[in-house]
């Protein structure tokens, strides 16, 4: 499916009130929501009159029908359980709204995860990487601005609108000095939150842009110096000297952040894909060979390929370079 930048822009604004609208409903299920187009701008309702003048739908209701109308109607579905996704064309649509549905289709899935996780009490993790044909993110010596496109950078500026919390590890920060804030679309900014174990990126001399008004998550026992503004979050560590991302992610709740945007570097991404602790990976390919460089994922070995790590993956095509939404496939 090709993300167009304009329908992504077009379905950005009812996009964000959906996320509020999802993340309101205290009930057992999410609301059904249709994204109605008027006067030529798309808004989003939740059940109500609108619906019989939708043209696309998303539920993650699996018995939800829309209303025959006189309009033709699109569903994406969402499955409660797995997140996996499909979408019903029960009409024809414009080509706009064609470009419009696949911009849902690929933010929608997010949004509904998010709201699950709130109304259960758990997190919900995406993790995204844009990455070299080689799986590589960044040179040795750290360099990696930017590795993908412009489409890229705004596909991860909505990421982090879209969750609570934006993690990334101390290197990242201490690398790139990122600001992690959201710039390139509307939206809210998300918590900053750096994981560093060992506080290393507190006892520098430097200050780094995320860490004032951010959140540093490290062990207990480390040496923090000084917070440069930060809050300091000390989680107690295994035996093995890393923290656990079920850790990390159970004291971001505790902070009421429960929906959290992973997005970088490689140990920090490797971390939480060993532990299985992400729901939705978007790994951006861009058309390049480092050769040499940091690389996406390091996990323990495996013997055969048997045991590799296997994914449900659907494909996005971002201004000609290739986005792969993974959805980690429970091993029996
Ligand atoms: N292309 C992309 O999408 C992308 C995105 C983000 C970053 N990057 C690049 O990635 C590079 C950095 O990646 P990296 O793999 O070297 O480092 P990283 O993941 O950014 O940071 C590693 C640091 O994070 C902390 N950390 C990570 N996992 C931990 C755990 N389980 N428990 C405790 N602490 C943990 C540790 O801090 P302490 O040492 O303090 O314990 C560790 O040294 C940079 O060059 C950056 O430009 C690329």
């Amino acid at each position: 499916m090709r993300i167009d930048r304009d329908a992504a822009d077009a379905a950005w604004p009812a996009l964000l009130a959906m996320k509020r609208l999802v993340r309101a409903s205290d009930g057992s299920a999410a609301p059904n929501v249709a994204f109605v187009r008027e006067s030529g701008a798309w808004t989003v309702v939740a059940d109500g009159p609108a619906f019989d003048t939708a043209t696309l739908y998303a539920s993650e209701r699996p018995d939800f029908a829309p209303p025959s109308g006189e309009r033709a109607s699109s569903v994406v579905r969402v499955d409660p359980l797995s997140g996996a996704t499909s979408i019903d064309r029960s009409g024809v649509l414009g080509a706009d709204d064609e470009a419009v549905l696949a911009a849902v289709r690929l933010y929608a899935p997010l949004v509904f995860g998010s709201g699950r996780a709130v109304r259960s009490g758990g997190s919900f993790v995406i993790a995204h990487v844009a990455q070299s044909l080689d799986a590589r993110i960044a040179c040795v010596n750290g360099h990696s601005q930017w590795i993908s496109n412009d489409a890229n950078l705004r596909h991860a500026h909505r990421l982090r609108a879209l969750h609570d919390a934006v993690v990334v590890g101390g290197r990242t920060v201490e690398r790139d000095d990122p600001r992690l804030t959201v710039r390139l679309v509307d939206g809210d900014d998300p918590a900053r939150v750096i994981l560093s174990g060992s506080a290393s990126v507190l006892r520098g001399e430097a200050s780094y842009r995320a860490l004032d008004g951010g959140v540093v998550v490290c062990r207990e026992d480390a040496e923090t110096g000084a917070a440069h503004g930060a809050e300091v979050l000390s989680v107690p560590s295994p035996a093995t000297g890393l923290l656990t991302p079920r850790s990390v992610l159970d004291a971001l709740r505790r902070q009421r952040l429960a929906t959290v945007f992973v997005e970088g570097g490689g140990m920090t991404l490797s971390a939480f894909l060993e532990h299985g602790a992400i729901d939705v990976l978007h790994v951006h390919v861009a058309p390049i060979v480092l050769g040499s460089g940091v690389a996406s994922f390091t996990l323990p070995e495996i013997a055969c390929v048997q045991d590799a790590r296997r994914f449900d993956v659907a494909h996005f095509d971002l201004d000609g370079e290739m986005l792969f939404e993974c959805r980690p496939v429970c091993a029996e």
